[in-house]
């Protein structure tokens, strides 16, 4: 049985998703320091070593990284972490002011939070407790990571998108999905910024592995 959405999370498996493609949804695009963004101040260090493959040694190179993210059930938390270990770079959890519990996350739920939101767009303006570091100026290179909900980016990242200032820094988006593909969120989230040299995205599964995730860092081209 499926909810008034129209969606379970088997259609994500299967792909059945693309009928609700036609309804205006769009997939992803694709020894520092780690802040959240919850007022707090300073970037925090993605300094746990254990498991580094350390794959893309110096990969950050003369680069200041800046790795963010919004994960609401850590599957992009943990990308997210890797990307910065394999960077040397730093991370930045975007948080929403109010978080989601697990009930907020029940898409089966017509009537749960992200089921709300998906059906009232006016109700996607999530703020958060804080947009960027302190040092946002600093970083020349910034990943941009977020889950995807409906084909797209998860609406929480959208404010870090548009209330800062890419210009002049290189911006590489992903993602974490059941099965939606990179597709366009990317190039939405680009198109919500307004500046900055956004590349091509990459999405990873639930359970990418610390390789898949050193295999693609180690590709990047910066
Ligand atoms: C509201 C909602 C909508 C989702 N929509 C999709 C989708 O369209 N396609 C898909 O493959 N996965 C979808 N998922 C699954 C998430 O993209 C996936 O579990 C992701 O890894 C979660 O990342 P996080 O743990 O960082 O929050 C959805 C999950 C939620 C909660």
């Amino acid at each position: 049985m499926k909810n008034q959405i129209g969606i379970t999370r088997r259609d994500f498996v299967t792909g059945t998703l693309a009928l609700v493609a036609g309804l205006g949804l769009s997939a992803c695009a694709s020894g520092g320091s780690t802040q959240t963004g919850d007022g707090s101040g300073s970037p925090q260090s993605a300094a746990d070593d254990s498991g580094s493959s350390r794959g893309a040694e110096g990969h950050g190179g003369s680069h200041k990284v800046l790795v963010a993210y919004f994960s609401a059930q850590g599957h992009t938390k943990r990308v997210a972490e890797r990307i910065a270990k394999d960077m040397d770079g730093d991370t930045f959890e975007v948080v929403p002011e109010q978080a989601y519990s697990d009930d907020d996350l029940d898409y089966n739920d017509d009537n749960s939070r992200v089921s709300k939101e998906y059906q009232d767009t006016s109700l996607r303006d999530i703020p958060l407790s804080a947009t960027a570091p302190d040092s946002w100026a600093d970083y020349d290179v910034v990943f941009v990571g977020y889950p995807i909900w409906w084909y797209d980016y998860a609406w929480p990242i959208r404010h870090f998108a548009s209330d800062n200032d890419f210009a002049s820094k290189t911006v590489i988006p992903f993602c974490t999905s059941v099965s939606s593909g990179i597709g366009g969120s990317g190039k939405n989230l680009a198109a919500v910024a307004g500046s900055g040299d956004w590349q091509a995205g990459q999405r990873f599964g639930e359970d990418a592995s610390n390789g898949d995730i050193d295999s693609w860092v180690k590709e990047l081209d910066l």
